[in-house]
């Protein structure tokens, strides 16, 4: 596909996604939040950080991947916030000055510059733990598939998946670690948001755990996670603040070992360019793939 092509279909579908999650979130998680003077500013800064306009490219994935394999957009819902609720407590304590010490985030102050230090913890804590009452509280799926989607999301998020990345990451600051094991810590800190956001897309149109298509899809978002990790890693040596809503250099100003540890800019692209064919390759045979194949080569050549 040509490069208007895919751009033009992947902004599409994300700006649509998009719309639907925001309206879903605003309405169900911030407009239902509302409480007495001693908790309105957690309340706040949940809300400052989930709405302060992420690409929403995993809630995305979600809505996308449940369209694809026939299921009901209301079904997937759920399970998108939960994601994106996980995904912005990742970013809150992200930025932490314990952390990558990051003081701008999605084009604002962090959460903790301002809120403060406490209640940055606090907002993640609650968008962490409410996101697990959204997802297995889902009136549109089954009982079983509630559990079942609330177990994988737990696996994901915690110390197999995106906290024990995390805790890899802060080891590899002051310690050489191989490629192998880097590629470890960004299945665990990134690609694991990312294909559990994929499975769940799945579960909500009923896909079975042992199905082919669950297979598929948990590879195409395995490769598409690693290459989001790897632009990500690029972006921080070669972009500004103004288009990326976040400072760049932070990696070498905090000594993280990254993809350019290993690569130059050229090599660690081709890299990612190899594994967005491999991902499109998977997903390309099931009709109606055309806009999340597009996903998969815009998220390669993103800018920001
Ligand atoms: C940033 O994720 C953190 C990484 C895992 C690289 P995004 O680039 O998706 O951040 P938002 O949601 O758009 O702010
Ligand atoms: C963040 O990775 C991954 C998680 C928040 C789990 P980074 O530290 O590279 O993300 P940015 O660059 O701060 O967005
Ligand atoms: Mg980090
Ligand atoms: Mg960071
Ligand atoms: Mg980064």
């Amino acid at each position: 596909m040509n490069k208007t092509g895919y751009e033009e279909l992947a902004l599409d579908m994300l700006r649509e996604h998009s719309d639907t999650i925001d309206f879903y979130l605003n309405k169900k998680y911030c407009d239902e939040k509302t409480g007495g003077r001693a908790c309105e500013k957690l309340y706040r800064a949940e809300k400052y950080s989930l709405m302060a306009g992420g690409k929403r490219i995993r809630p995305a994935l979600v809505l996308e991947v449940c369209r694809i394999f026939g299921g009901e957009t209301e079904a997937a819902l759920p399970f998108a916030a939960a994601v994106e609720m996980i995904h912005t407590y990742s970013l809150i304590h992200d930025d932490l000055p314990c952390m990558d010490n990051d003081d701008m985030r999605r084009g604002k102050p962090a959460s903790h510059v301002a809120f403060g230090e406490d209640y940055a913890l606090l907002a993640g804590d609650g968008l962490l733990t409410d996101a697990f009452y959204e997802c297995a509280m889902n009136p549109f799926v089954s009982g079983d598939c509630a559990a079942l989607a609330a177990g994988i999301l737990s696996k994901a998020a915690g110390s197999y998946g995106m906290v024990k990345g995390q805790a890899m990451d802060m080891y590899g600051e002051d310690n050489r670690i191989s490629l192998e094991e880097l590629v470890e810590l960004y299945a665990g800190k990134t690609g694991a948001l990312i294909c559990v956001a994929a499975q769940l897309g799945a579960f909500a149109a009923g896909v079975p755990a042992d199905d082919e298509k669950m297979k598929d899809v948990t590879a195409f978002a395995q490769r598409i996670g690693l290459v989001f990790q790897i632009i990500d890693d690029i972006l921080d040596v070669t972009s500004t603040a103004e288009e990326l809503g976040k400072n760049p250099g932070k990696d070498r100003e905090n000594h993280k070992t990254t993809f350019m540890s290993f690569y130059d800019i050229p090599k660690a692209m081709d890299f990612a360019r190899s594994n967005t064919c491999e991902a499109v390759k998977i997903m390309e045979k099931y009709s109606g793939s055309e806009k999340l194949c597009a996903l998969a080569e815009y998220l390669c050549n993103r800018k920001k």
